[in-house]
């Protein structure tokens, strides 16, 4: 595949005003000649196929403007699939981690660290939770989550018994229940957990006891939630799933079927927090009329660490308290590097001016892919919040989300998938006004590529 490069070399702004544009690699780090193997060979041959990445291979970049090695300059409406919630290389996040790499390295946890204190008394002071357990990933925050949601169910059921050593077969509420189209991560619980099948596939037996229900139908999910569930989980918005906006009713149906049958309701929130959609946490606008709907334990991850790996399980001191001392654990979560740059990104992000500018350009990319839309007739329907927006593919069109990546990383966008009739779209809150109209132009001539229209935006 050979890529447009007319915009190679034009002014590369940041996504940010105190930081210095990138510049592009010197001639020796490039992919050298045309006969060398392209970056996806290299991978192919080096690294296991579970991804199949694009055809391009990125080399530095500020803000939301990313340069590859071939010079070639694009404007990146990814943010990492939902993390770089500042952009790329954000100072006050390359200062963070700069200060305690030089500071303080890995202890494991034998020891506790400041950083790692100050994160979570924050998180635990700015939302309904108690605890905090951190770990890497949003898939090792939702693994906790599960394991805690039944060893909390566990623990009173042993309370209730005659006797100290009650038989485990005769324990039953161990159920979840999640959502068809859910993604939570890629370990054994979590894929298990998930609403896609195929992730599980082939991998023997999945861990007994989860159910799920298609989004927003309450009818299923009362059928679902009885005496035997240990919890609810949900994405607020269902994200890689199709962009799904859970209805205010549904949530609150689960927190309220939640209590009637002692389970635990927990948010998802590994791609909606850190005020992506708005909030600090989706939860907290998410019931009717703009309420909160209370959860018992939500999980954090992506946005958290801002382009750093950490993930974080919260949760009310009446849950967390079923995480004794060795029942749950992790040699790197809560490592100082990953909680400074998580410290720097709550520190930056709490900037109400900066969420209102965020909400600006949210407007900015839904009336422009809603205009591109009506154009070309290539998008149906406009959906999601904030920075989580997702453009669904109309009827004759569907299937070409992929396609449709492609051609937009030819016209220097780079664009995501949530399914394969799904164009998804999760830049960094501090995405400039310039870069989004320029990111719409991109997107708009790869939609008229692809609808065999033309467009004058
Ligand atoms: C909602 C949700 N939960 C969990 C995960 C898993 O996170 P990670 O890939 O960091 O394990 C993802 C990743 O896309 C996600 O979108």
């Amino acid at each position: 595949m050979t890529l447009r490069s007319d915009h190679a070399g034009s002014t590369v702004t940041s996504g940010h005003a105190d930081s210095t544009p990138p510049v592009r690699a010197s001639e020796s780090d490039r992919s050298p000649t045309a006969d060398a193997p392209s970056p996806s060979e290299r991978f192919a041959a080096s690294q296991m196929s579970t991804y199949g990445p694009l055809p391009i291979l990125p080399d530095i970049a500020t803000g939301s403007r990313l340069v590859d090695t071939s010079g070639t300059s694009y404007i990146d409406l990814t943010g990492g699939i939902a993390v770089n919630l500042l952009g790329h290389c954000h100072p006050a996040l390359v200062g963070a981690l700069t200060e305690q790499g030089n500071r303080l390295w890995h202890l494991s946890n034998v020891f506790t660290n400041e950083p790692a204190l100050q994160l979570a008394e924050r998180l635990t002071a700015n939302t309904f939770a108690d605890r905090v357990f951190f770990s890497n990933s949003g898939a090792e925050a939702n693994e906790a989550a599960l394991k805690l949601a039944r060893r909390h169910a566990w623990n009173r059921w042993v309370a209730t018994q005659p006797t100290d050593e009650p038989d485990p077969s005769d324990f039953t509420k161990y159920g979840i229940v999640s959502l068809e189209l859910s993604f939570h991560g890629r370990t054994f619980f979590t894929v298990s957990t998930g609403g896609n099948s195929t992730y599980r596939t082939g991998f023997g037996p999945t861990p007994a006891g989860i159910g799920h229900v298609p989004p927003n139908d309450i009818d299923a999910l009362t059928n679902a939630v009885g005496p035997d569930t240990a919890a609810v989980i949900l994405e607020p918005i269902v994200a890689e799933g199709g962009i799904i906006t859970l209805d205010p009713n549904f949530l609150v149906a689960a927190r309220s079927l939640c209590d009637t049958h002692d389970a635990l309701l927990i948010f998802d929130e590994v791609q909606t927090g850190l005020h992506r959609t708005g909030p600090l946490y989706a939860y907290m606008t998410a019931g009717q009329n703009g309420a909160s709907v209370r959860p018992d334990i939500i999980t954090s991850a992506k946005g958290l660490g801002g382009g750093f790996p950490i993930g974080a399980t919260l949760a009310s001191a009446r849950v967390a308290e079923s995480f004794e001392r060795g029942t749950h654990g992790s040699t790197f979560g809560g490592n100082p590097l990953a909680c400074s740059v998580a410290n720097a990104v709550l520190d930056t992000v709490s900037d109400p001016a900066l969420q209102a500018a965020a909400a600006e350009r949210s407007d900015q990319l839904r009336t422009g892919l809603e205009t591109i839309g009506n154009k070309t007739g290539l998008f149906e329907e406009v959906r999601g919040r904030g920075m989580l927006l997702g453009a669904a593919l109309a009827k004759a069109h569907r299937g070409r989300a992929k396609e449709f990546q492609l051609a937009a990383l030819e016209h220097g966008v780079l664009a995501l998938l949530a399914g394969p009739d799904v164009t998804r779209l999760t830049p960094a809150l501090n995405l400039t006004e310039d870069e989004a109209a320029e990111g719409l132009d991109g997107l708009a001539k790869a939609a008229a590529e692809l609808a065999g229209k033309t467009t004058s935006q």
